[in-house]
């Protein structure tokens, strides 16, 4: 099964620009508790690095893009996230690291559920750890 689950908005465009809508249960699948987004980042400095345990995400850059590495612990994938109709899936347990933001690159991110630090594993061996002891 690929890591790679791409959801494509539906754009409303008409003369005076384009409208993307995100809906719970629609085309996000979970309850959207927290909505945050990442700006001024750099194309050397790569984020993310990390898995949640619980969490579920989807991921769009509006503006710009950034290419998305997605790891179970056993395969990686890798995909660029190039347009506001192009959506990521980041479900539990998937580690992802977003690289190589262009300079007007503004990340968008849809959570199921607030901000939580004990949800996060920030170390990519006890990810791997915790994969293999399931
Ligand atoms: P972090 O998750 O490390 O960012 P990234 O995965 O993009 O590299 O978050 C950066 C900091 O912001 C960290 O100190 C945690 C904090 N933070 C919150 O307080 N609330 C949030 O909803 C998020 C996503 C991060």
């Amino acid at each position: 099964m690929s890591l790679i689950n791409l959801i494509e908005f539906n754009v409303l465009g008409d003369e005076r620009g384009q409208l993307v809508v995100l809906e719970a249960m629609k085309n996000v699948p979970f309850h959207i508790k927290r909505v945050y987004y990442l700006t001024g980042t750099k194309p050397e400095v790569p984020r993310g690095f990390h898995a949640h345990k619980e969490l579920e995400q989807v991921a769009v850059c509006v503006s710009g893009k950034c290419l998305m590495i997605m790891d179970d612990g056993v395969k990686k994938e890798e995909v660029w996230l190039d347009s506001p109709s192009k959506a990521i899936f980041i479900g539990k347990m998937i580690w992802h690291e977003m690289h190589r933001f262009s300079p007007d690159c503004v990340l968008l991110v849809v959570a199921s559920d607030l901000y939580d630090e004990n949800d996060y594993i920030r170390s990519y061996a006890k990810f791997v750890g915790m994969i293999n002891n399931d």
